[in-house]
């Protein structure tokens, strides 16, 4: 479920506190993704402001955001001088290397998670999510195994789910692969 609002569930955190999960989770990506040798194009899906924009371009991914929200997209755009789309706008024909979801499928229904993760056929999948206490309520914090679970139904293949524990948060780190890979 969604209200068609920007969600920030750190909001809590000091500005140093951000930088350093910001830090935290960035390792964890390049770790997940920097591996991959040839991948070279990704969805942020749910991008909201694009904050790992400059992690998977520095890896050499050409990127491209989508998002609920309109108006957040043209400001990325601005911002980055790259391609930001509302969901909608998404072309589901276009195949990235990898689908990117960072505290997105949080937001969704498992209907509505398995849609999208159904529709958008990637080679590659890799959900970040977190669990923050005290966090809001419309929040859904799955757990590792019922990301895996999603990700199953959804088709996905090869599924390797990890936990991280930064000083602030818990985060699952789950990445699949399309099954005619
Ligand atoms: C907590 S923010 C995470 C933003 C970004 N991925 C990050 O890690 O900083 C969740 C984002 O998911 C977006 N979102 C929520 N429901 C969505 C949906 N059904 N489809 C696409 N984006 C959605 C929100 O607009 C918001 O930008």
């Amino acid at each position: 479920m969604n209200t068609g609002k920007a969600f920030s569930e750190d909001r809590d955190l000091s500005p140093e506190q951000r930088k350093a999960e910001r830090e935290f989770l960035e390792i964890e990506i390049e770790r997940a993704a920097g591996g991959a040798k040839g991948s070279k194009t990704v969805l942020d899906y749910g991008c909201g402001e694009a904050r790992f924009f400059d992690v998977w371009t520095r890896l050499g991914y050409l990127y491209v955001g989508a998002d609920i929200v309109p108006a957040m997209m043209d400001t990325n755009a601005e911002r980055y001088g790259a391609t930001f789309l509302h969901v909608e706008d998404l072309d589901e024909r276009i195949v990235t290397d990898w689908l990117f979801l960072s505290m997105t499928l949080q937001h969704m229904t498992d209907v509505e998670a398995i849609g999208v993760l159904t529709r958008i056929r990637s080679q590659k999948v890799l959900v970040i999510d977190n669990t923050v206490k005290g966090g809001p309520e419309y929040v859904q914090h799955r757990r590792a195994v019922q990301l895996t679970e999603l990700l199953a139904r959804a088709g996905w293949g090869d599924i390797t789910p990890e936990t991280a524990r930064s000083k602030a948060a818990q985060y699952k780190i789950v990445v699949g692969r399309n099954r005619g890979d």
